[in-house]
């Protein structure tokens, strides 16, 4: 499964990407206003940093500004995914841009029939929302779970990037049921490397290091 980090924050990207962590950013209005920067700009320094793929999303509603957005963002680097809203104008979008050979992440996917129509619009990814369907009593997973059945069933290029997700377990329940892509926060793929029982062998370990006096270097 591939990890993309869900952030503008450069140092924070910067840093997992020394692990080999990210092989991709998403990034949504909300991000780009708590970055404080301008959008063009920081995504281009995004750009500069991660070889993958990076979603940069519009913001208008009607579909010819959708697409002349969409086409100012996907000249910013040639790894730019645009992200577009599920509706019928980012499905129009989605379409005319994958046309022009433009990578296209559809967002704010909520149901299997939405992520249907993101694949037949030619989608490069499709980004269900786990942790806001999780919120409100519904089954994320499950959603991706059935996004999974249906793209093999036809065979769907289009890959499942799980997204809003909101702890570590998500991310081993993502890999479980073969999500192409996982998009969380820095803090959640970190915390995909605490165990209690990590912490508590290395601390024997090194109590008993310390008792013989053990030294390799
Ligand atoms: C990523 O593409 C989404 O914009 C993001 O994962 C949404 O996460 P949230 O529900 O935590 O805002």
């Amino acid at each position: 499964m591939k990890f993309f980090v869900d952030t503008a924050d450069i140092d924070q990207i910067k840093e997992l990407h020394a692990y080999g962590m990210v092989d991709g950013v998403t990034t949504n209005p909300s991000i780009i206003a708590k970055s404080g920067r301008d959008i063009i700009e920081v995504t281009k320094e995004i750009c500069s940093i991660v070889d993958g793929p990076v979603s940069a999303e519009v913001v208008a509603l009607d579909f010819e500004t959708m697409l002349a957005e969409g086409r100012k963002l996907a000249k910013i680097a040639d790894n730019i995914a645009v992200k577009v809203p599920l509706t019928w104008a980012g499905l129009q979008t989605c379409k005319a841009l994958s046309d022009e050979g433009t990578m296209v992440n559809v967002t704010l996917c909520f149901s299997a029939n939405q992520a249907l129509l993101a694949a037949k619009a030619g989608a490069t990814f499709i980004s269900p929302f786990i942790g806001r369907l999780d919120d409100i009593n519904l089954d994320g997973l499950e959603l991706i779970e059935d996004i999974r059945t249906i793209y093999d069933n036809y065979g769907y290029d289009t890959q499942i990037l799980a997204a809003s997700i909101r702890s570590a377990n998500h991310m081993s329940d993502c890999a479980k049921i073969g999500a192409d892509v996982a998009t969380a926060p820095p803090a959640v793929i970190k915390a995909m490397a605490n165990h209690i029982l990590t912490d508590k062998g290395l601390a024997g370990f090194m109590a008993d290091v310390e008792k013989a006096g053990i030294k390799i270097l």
